[in-house]
C-alpha cells in the first residue's frame, strides 16, 4: 500500500517513469524525516563523487533561504552539513534564486527550495532556480542538484496550478518531500519522500532484512511504525482522486480569499502572503505604534481563536505577522466569523491605553530609577574614599607625633 502511495505521488510530481517502472520513495513520519533522508542521499552522493575525484569531502554545505523550517537546521546540525542561508529582505520573504546560486560552491550538496514557505505560504521560484543552476553547472562543471521541500505545496500546486513547473519536470530536481498530514488530508504522522531516479538514492543507504520472511528493503530512520496513516493516505488518494483533491484545494483557496478580502476591508492590515501559494493569510498591522500583533493574537484567544504572531527571520525580523492557515474544514462562515472577531478585537484595543507606550514609560521610569540609584551609589563611594584618605592622613599625623 505504501508503494502504491509512492507511485501515485511520484506520478503527481511528474517523475520520469517508464510504463511499468516503480517509483523510488518511502513513507515517513512527516516531512522532517523525509528531509533527513533526502539530505543524507545528497550528502552521500556528493561525498562519493568527491572521493572518486580525489578531492576533500569533509566540508559539505547546503544552500537554503533563511525562511526554511527548523527541520533543515536539524538536518544540518545532526548530519554535520553547513547551512548557508540566503537572507530575506523587506517585502521579499522567500529565497532569492539569484542569491542562492551565487552562494553555491563546489562543496554544496544541494540547493533546497520551498514550495510553500512556512512563514507566508509563498511558493519559491523553482523554475528560475533550476535555470540559473543549469547555467552555473555548465560554467563550473559541477552538477549541483535541487531538492524541493513541498511539505504543503506538494498537495496543492498539482491540483490548482498544474501548469506551474516546480517538480521533476525540471531536470535538476532530484528529490521532493511532502507532508501527508498537511494538505495530503491525513491525520498527523505521515510524510513522503520521492526521488527522481534509482541513481539518486545511493544503494548504501538501503538496508535489506529477511527475517520477516522475504527481502525487505528499508531506508527510514526508524524501523517499526503504525500502518494507520499509510492506510489513511491510500484511502484519501483513491477515495478523492485528482478531482476530489482539486475541489478541496479550490475550496481552501476561495475561503482564503474571503478571509484576505475581509481583512483588507478593515483597512488596518498589510497582507504578506500571496494568492497563489499555500491557502493561508499572513498579515501585519499597518500601524503597530499603539498596539501590536502579539496583542491582537492574545485577545483573539478570548474568542476561541489561536492565531499565532511571530517575527520574520533575518533580515526581516522587524516585521511581525499573524498567520491563519486554511484547511479543508475551515469554512467560508468561519472565515467571515474570524474577520468579525478581529474587528471586535481591534475596536477593543483602540479603547485601551497603548501597552507599548505604557511599557516604554515604565522602561523610562525604570531607567530613571536605575540612574538615581547609581548616582546615590557613586556619591556614597566618593564619601567613603574621602573618609579613607582623611583617616590615613590623620593616622600618619598621629604616627608623626604631631597630634
Ligand atoms: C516548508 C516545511 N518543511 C518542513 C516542515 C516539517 O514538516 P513535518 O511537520 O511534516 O515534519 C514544515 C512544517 O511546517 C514546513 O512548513
Amino acid at each position: 500500500m505504501q508503494n502504491r502511495c509512492v507511485n501515485i505521488i511520484a506520478h503527481l510530481f511528474n517523475a520520469p517513469l517508464g510504463d511499468s517502472e516503480a517509483a523510488i520513495g518511502v513513507g515517513t513520519v512527516g516531512s522532517s524525516e523525509a528531509i533527513m533522508l533526502a539530505g543524507l542521499a545528497f550528502k552521500r552522493k556528493w561525498q562519493n563523487k568527491r572521493k572518486a575525484e580525489g578531492k576533500p569531502y569533509d566540508k559539505p554545505n547546503i544552500v537554503t533561504g533563511a525562511n526554511v523550517q527548523v527541520c533543515w537546521e536539524k538536518f544540518a546540525r545532526y548530519f554535520e552539513v553547513e547551512l548557508k542561508e540566503v537572507r530575506l529582505r523587506d517585502g521579499y520573504y522567500v529565497m532569492d534564486p539569484e542569491k542562492a546560486v551565487e552562494m553555491v560552491d563546489e562543496n554544496t550538496i544541494c540547493v533546497a527550495a520551498i514550495l510553500g514557505s512556512t512563514l507566508n505560504g509563498e511558493f519559491e521560484d523553482v523554475k528560475l532556480l533550476n535555470d540559473l543552476m543549469v547555467e552555473k553547472n555548465k560554467e563550473t562543471g559541477w552538477d549541483t542538484p535541487i531538492h524541493v521541500d513541498a511539505a504543503s505545496g506538494g498537495f496543492i500546486a498539482p491540483f490548482i496550478q498544474p501548469e506551474l513547473e516546480w517538480d521533476f519536470r525540471l531536470p535538476l530536481v532530484k528529490s521532493i518531500n511532502v507532508s501527508g498530514h498537511k494538505y495530503g488530508l491525513v491525520y498527523a504522522g505521515i510524510g513522503w519522500v520521492v526521488w527522481r531516479n534509482k541513481v539518486d538514492l545511493p544503494e548504501e543507504l538501503i538496508f535489506h532484512i529477511n527475517y520477516l520472511g522475504a527481502d525487505q528493503p528499508t531506508f527510514t530512520l526508524n524501523f517499526s511504525k503504525g500502518s494507520s496513516q499509510v492506510i489513511a493516505q491510500y484511502y484519501q488518494l483513491i477515495r478523492l482522486g485528482y478531482e476530489g483533491y482539486k475541489n478541496v484545494m479550490e475550496n481552501c483557496r476561495d475561503n482564503m480569499l474571503v478571509l484576505k478580502q475581509g481583512l483588507e476591508k478593515t483597512g488596518k492590515f498589510n497582507i504578506v502572503s500571496k494568492d497563489n501559494g499555500v491557502p493561508l493569510v499572513a498579515f501585519s498591522l499597518k500601524d503597530n505604534s499603539s498596539h501590536n500583533e502579539f496583542e491582537v493574537s492574545e485577545m483573539l484567544r478570548r474568542f476561541g481563536w489561536i492565531v499565532p504572531a511571530y517575527t520574520m527571520p533575518p533580515d526581516a525580523q522587524h516585521i511581525t505577522v499573524l498567520r491563519v492557515v486554511i484547511r479543508e474544514d475551515f469554512s467560508r462562515t468561519l472565515a467571515e466569523r474570524l474577520v468579525f472577531d478581529i474587528e471586535k478585537v481591534l475596536h477593543e484595543l483602540e479603547t485601551l491605553p497603548s501597552r507599548i507606550r505604557i511599557t516604554a514609560k515604565i522602561i523610562l521610569a525604570d531607567d530613571e530609577k536605575v540612574a538615581a540609584a547609581n548616582k546615590e551609589k557613586r556619591d556614597l563611594e566618593k564619601t567613603r574614599e574621602i573618609t579613607t584618605v582623611w583617616r590615613k592622613f590623620v593616622m600618619q599625623k598621629k604616627m608623626n607625633g604631631v597630634c
